[in-house]
């Protein structure tokens, strides 16, 4: 996806250091009698020139510098340079993080929710679309109502014979669910989440599943940084990909793929040590 070029280059700020042209993916600048000049008819809107213009001569126009800012985390704006982060810090979060299936009903402050939102899109996406677009179920009203929508829709497919290869996957763990959830206070679905995100991309993404996927990674790892637990969700997903009732009632458009629901809330889950996972053997190509 090439947006339109909306990059502005202020020629009496310019020094013609040529780091733009140099770090601008889709060729949009050249350095034109020693000043960076917009030569190129398209551009991917990525913002890298303007972030390493030492003298601040370009601005993209389009991205907002407001876009990102977090109400509820204390905001440094400054670029951490390659190896200037704590990574066995980064690894320890990313291993103690783990799906919750205990949420208190503790509800989650909608900015925290905001600003999750505004962590998921910090994410790469191919061709820098971005064409993400983020659904947030506030109330365990909400999250109970897609409870419902989802399991009404396995409950016919439970009664469907017509199943298709595809779905007889899902056919017994949701008919386990279902019946679970049936006792009292039982959530087989969002564990008694009293929030959620969706995630879903607009038409248009070179790599929409990849994009979502990675907004929602952003999301699960900032969650857990904030205190808040969380669980991507996929029997919802499904239903949603195959309910267009459900996109209706959630107000998402019927052109909008959903990839992504996310239950989000405070865990009442504590854990002593961390979980393994089974030993990963990399495959080698050396030339
Ligand atoms: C795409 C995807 C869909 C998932 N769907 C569900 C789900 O519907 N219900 C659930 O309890 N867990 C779901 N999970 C959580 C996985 O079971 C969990 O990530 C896995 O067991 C590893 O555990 P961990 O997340 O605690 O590391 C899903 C995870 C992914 C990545
Ligand atoms: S990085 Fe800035 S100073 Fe250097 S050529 Fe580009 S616009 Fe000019």
């Amino acid at each position: 996806m090439n947006l339109p070029v909306t990059t502005e280059i202020d020629h009496d700020l310019c020094t013609g250091c040529g780091l733009c042209v140099d770090i601008c993916p889709s060729n949009t600048i050249s350095l034109v009698d020693g000043r960076a000049t917009v030569t190129g008819d398209y551009s991917i809107q990525c913002d890298h020139c303007a972030a390493i213009c030492p003298v601040g001569a370009i601005t993209v126009h389009g991205v907002d510098e407001d876009a990102l800012k977090l109400t509820t985390v204390k905001n440094n704006g400054t670029w951490l340079k390659h190896g200037d982060f704590d990574t066995a810090l980064l690894v320890q979060l990313m291993r103690s993080r783990r799906s919750c299936r205990m949420f208190s009903s503790k509800p989650v402050e909608k900015d925290m929710l905001e600003d999750l939102v505004k962590i998921g899109a910090t994410a790469p996406s191919g061709t820098n679309s971005q064409l993400w677009t983020f659904t947030i179920l506030p109330y365990r009203s909400a999250v109970e109502k897609l409870g419902a929508m989802t399991s009404q829709f396995f409950h016919r497919l439970n009664s469907d014979d017509a199943l298709g290869q595809y779905y007889r996957r899902y056919h017994e763990t949701g008919k386990e669910n279902l019946r679970e959830g049936k006792e009292p206070g039982r959530d087989q679905l969002f564990y008694g989440a009293p929030a959620a995100i969706i995630i879903g991309m607009k038409p248009g993404a070179s790599c929409p599943c990849e994009d979502a996927l990675m907004a929602s990674q952003n999301i699960l790892l900032a969650a857990h940084a904030m205190g808040l637990g969380t669980c991507m969700i996929g029997f919802v997903v499904e239903a949603i990909k195959h309910d267009s009732g459900i996109k209706r009632a959630l107000g998402i458009p019927k052109k909008e793929r959903v990839y992504a629901v996310i239950a989000i809330g405070y865990s009442s889950e504590k854990y002593t040590r961390m979980t393994e996972r089974k030993p990963v053997a990399p495959r080698y190509y050396e030339g």
